[in-house]
């Protein structure tokens, strides 16, 4: 969310944590964070019940494959061995604009940021992905992607709303949402979770201030979710309160 748990992040759980609890997935306190804007980190991470243990990660642009597998290496030298449980896509943009406004530059930055950018995140570090479901007993909810969606990204939901936000949002987190189901398909035998999620409507930059929760219930609804995910919800759409949502 703005300045806050927007960014595409990652987190460790150390295997310590995991075995107090085998049912808190990630709840466990290794945690670095891919993102652009380090100032605002701190507070951030406040708001979750993840708390930096690792540095995090400056990192420009999630659409610049130069700049992503700097961050994969950089990832790794932290995680080393042991994995990454959980891979947040959350950087998105949303550009407003009407149908005589909408542009091919427009449309291609969105695409670019909010679809193309989460999958060659999610394959710079699905390696390290791997490694971390050996660490997981089999049938256990271990390892995850969590891709943060919209409900404008519903073909269902969207219908209700008499604004659509536009053409390149709404469009672009329909593809998130099939992103999601691919990798879902492809990733089906290795023990790696993959979910959309919708936060809410939130008050940051892009929810505006007259949005109906505040960053940090968004930020503790998400973690508990993602807490309780199981490999039921693989594949699943759901949102901050963990209510299954239509595609
Ligand atoms: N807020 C809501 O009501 C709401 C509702 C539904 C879904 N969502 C989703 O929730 C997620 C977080 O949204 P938000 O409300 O926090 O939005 P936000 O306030 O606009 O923040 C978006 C974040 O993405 C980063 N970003 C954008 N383009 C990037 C790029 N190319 N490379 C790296 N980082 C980039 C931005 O960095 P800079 O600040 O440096 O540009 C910013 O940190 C998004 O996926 C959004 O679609 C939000």
């Amino acid at each position: 969310m703005s300045a806050k748990v927007r960014d595409t992040s990652c987190r460790r759980v150390s295997p310590q944590a995991r075995s107090v609890d085998q049912s808190a997935t990630w709840s466990g306190p290794r945690c670095c964070a891919i993102c652009p804007d380090l100032p605002a980190l701190p507070s951030a991470w406040t708001f979750s019940p993840f708390q930096p243990f690792l540095p995090a990660i400056p990192f420009s642009y999630v659409t610049d494959e130069q700049s992503i597998a700097t961050m994969a290496n950089k990832v790794e030298g932290m995680v080393g061995k042991t994995g990454l449980d959980l891979l947040v896509n959350s950087a998105a943009v949303l550009e407003r604009g009407s149908l005589s406004s909408v542009s091919s530059q427009g449309m291609n930055h969105t695409f670019q940021t909010n679809v193309v950018g989460p999958l060659l995140i999610t394959k710079a570090l699905l390696p390290l992905l791997h490694l971390a479901t050996k660490e997981h007993p089999p049938g256990s909810p271990g390892v995850a992607i969590v891709n943060i969606s919209g409900i404008l990204g519903s073909m269902e939901e969207i219908s209700k709303n008499n604004d659509s936000m536009g053409y390149s949002y709404p469009i672009s987190k329909a593809a998130l949402n099939m992103l999601t189901r691919c990798l879902m398909i492809d990733l089906k035998d290795t023990g790696i979770l993959t979910v959309a999620l919708h936060p809410g409507w939130v008050r940051t930059d892009m929810g505006g201030p007259k949005a109906r929760i505040s960053v940090e219930e968004s930020v503790a609804q998400l973690c508990t979710v993602i807490s309780s995910l199981s490999s039921a919800d693989n594949g699943a759409f759901l949102d901050f309160r963990r209510k299954l949502l239509p595609w």
